[in-house]
Parts: structure tokens; C-alpha cells; sequence
């Protein structure tokens, strides 16, 4: 097995029993860095502002509140998780338009989306590569992806950090009469997922053009973004992943 795919863990299953109490535990344990996180990505999709945008591994709709704030999006936002209590989480918080799905087989046609985001959904996929198709096949050409996902932050703070979430994690777990299992993996997650300039590379492989990465929180979240060709052939696959400012975020 590729050493940094995720567990074979049934990953609809894990976020339905997390999901009551998901977004809490996320805000505690970030001290409340996430919502920085997904602000500076609906700030990244506002330079495009997209006529229709889908949401992979969308949860609880933090993400789409997010882009709504930010009117990041001209037209329709869709959401698809594979968590049915997360959906749940969602429409509670008054988050409509998102359906049950896997990321690996998208229910949508070709080139249907200008954008395409996903925040801490990427490190979950099992099929990785799958999921990265997917997303090439339902945006226009030219469209844009963007991820958020946590990242290695710098050396200095590595173990530091690995303590902390290692230990508060299944602390707040078991605080909020969940297993702590699932905090447990989150940890190993980070560790086992690839490095920035990684995940930049795997962007140009599978064809995606003007990759970037931003680095946030010292190296704890990191924001890529990349585009669809719009030529099929003669296309240059240009690779600009060094840090890049928020201006040129997306540009
Ligand atoms: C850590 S949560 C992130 C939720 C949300 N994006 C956010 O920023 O809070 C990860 C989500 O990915 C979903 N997920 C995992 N694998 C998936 C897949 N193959 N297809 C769709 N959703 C998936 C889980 O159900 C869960 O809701």
C-alpha cells in the first residue's frame, strides 16, 4: 500500500459519530485558527469569483458559510460528503444544496463547476488519485482547484505540535463523549500526508497548470490552488510552488 494513503477506515462512518460535536472540538483544538484557515481560502476564491462552485468533502458546510460570507461565488455553491450526519450538521446550520456522495465518483457532468474546494478532505481520501480526476473532469477548462489541508508545520515546531494535537485531541475526544480513536488518526494522518511540495507535484502530474501553496500558521495549514488547462494540446505545465503572497494567490 503507498505509504501515505490514508487508513482503509470507513470514513463516512467515523464523521457521522464525530459530527454532533465536529466543529466544536475543530475550533478548541485550532484555537480557532480553522475559521482563519477557511477565511484566507473563500478570499482566494473571490479573486475568480466563480459562477458555480462544488465543495468536495464539504461536512458540516463550514466552507460554504465561509465563501457565502465572503460572496466568493456569483451563482450556486454545491456541497458533496460522504457523512450523512455531517450533511445533517449542515442543513442544521442552514446550508442547503449539499448531497450524499463519494468524491471518487462524482455525480456530475463534464466540465459543470469553475471551481472546485476542498478543506481537510484531501488527506481522507482513500483513492487520491481518483478524486484528482474527478475534479479534472467536472471543471471547465481554465476552472480552478483549491485545497486546504493541514500540512508538517516548520521543524522548529514539529514536535511541539505533534504533542499538543496528540494529546489534546483525544483529551477533548473523551471530554465530549467521543472515542478518541478518531484524534488518535488525525494525528497520524497529518504526519503520514505529503509535504507542500509534494502535494504541488502531484497537482502538475495529473495535468493542472499555475500551481501555488501558501503556508499558514507555521506551516499547519497550507492552501494550494492549480488550474485546468484550457489547451489539450501544447499546453505548458507550468509549476510556481514557492510561497506566493496572498496576491498572487490564485493568479
Ligand atoms: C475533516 S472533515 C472536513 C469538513 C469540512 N470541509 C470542513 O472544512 O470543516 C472531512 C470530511 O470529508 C468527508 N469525506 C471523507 N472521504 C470522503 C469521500 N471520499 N467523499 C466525500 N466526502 C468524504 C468526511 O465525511 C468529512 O465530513
Amino acid at each position: 500500500m503507498d505509504p501515505i494513503a490514508p487508513l482503509p477506515v470507513d470514513m463516512g462512518r467515523l464523521f457521522d459519530c464525530l459530527a454532533p460535536r465536529y466543529e466544536r472540538i475543530n475550533h478548541l483544538l485550532s484555537l480557532g485558527f480553522d475559521l482563519y484557515w477557511r477565511w484566507r481560502l473563500a478570499k482566494c476564491v473571490c479573486r475568480q469569483r466563480p459562477r458555480r462552485l462544488l465543495d468536495l468533502a464539504t461536512g458540516s458546510g463550514e466552507v460554504i458559510r465561509s465563501l457565502l460570507r465572503a460572496r466568493a461565488v456569483t451563482g450556486e455553491i454545491v456541497g458533496i460528503d460522504l457523512s450523512k450526519e455531517m450533511l445533517q450538521e449542515a442543513h442544521r446550520k442552514g446550508v442547503s444544496n449539499v448531497y450524499l456522495g463519494n468524491a471518487e465518483e462524482l455525480p456530475f457532468a463534464d466540465q459543470s463547476f469553475e471551481a472546485v474546494t476542498v478543506a481537510f478532505g484531501l488527506r481522507n481520501f482513500y483513492r487520491r488519485d481518483r478524486v484528482l480526476q474527478e475534479v479534472k473532469r467536472v471543471l471547465v477548462p481554465g476552472g480552478r482547484f483549491y485545497i486546504l489541508e493541514f500540512s508538517l508545520p516548520y521543524p522548529c515546531l514539529r514536535s511541539v505540535y505533534f504533542a499538543y494535537i496528540e494529546t489534546l485531541g483525544p483529551w477533548l475526544a473523551k471530554k465530549h463523549g467521543l472515542p478518541p480513536e478518531p484524534y488518535h488518526y488525525l494525528a497520524r494522518s497529518i504526519r503520514g500526508f505529503l509535504s507542500a511540495r509534494q502535494l504541488a507535484r502531484l497537482l502538475v502530474e495529473h495535468g493542472f497548470e499555475a500551481v501555488g501553496f501558501r503556508r499558514f500558521t507555521g506551516g499547519i495549514a497550507c492552501l494550494h490552488w492549480a488550474t485546468k488547462p484550457t489547451a489539450v494540446f501544447g499546453s505548458e505545465h507550468r509549476a510556481v510552488w514557492k510561497d506566493a503572497g496572498p496576491a498572487r494567490c490564485g493568479g
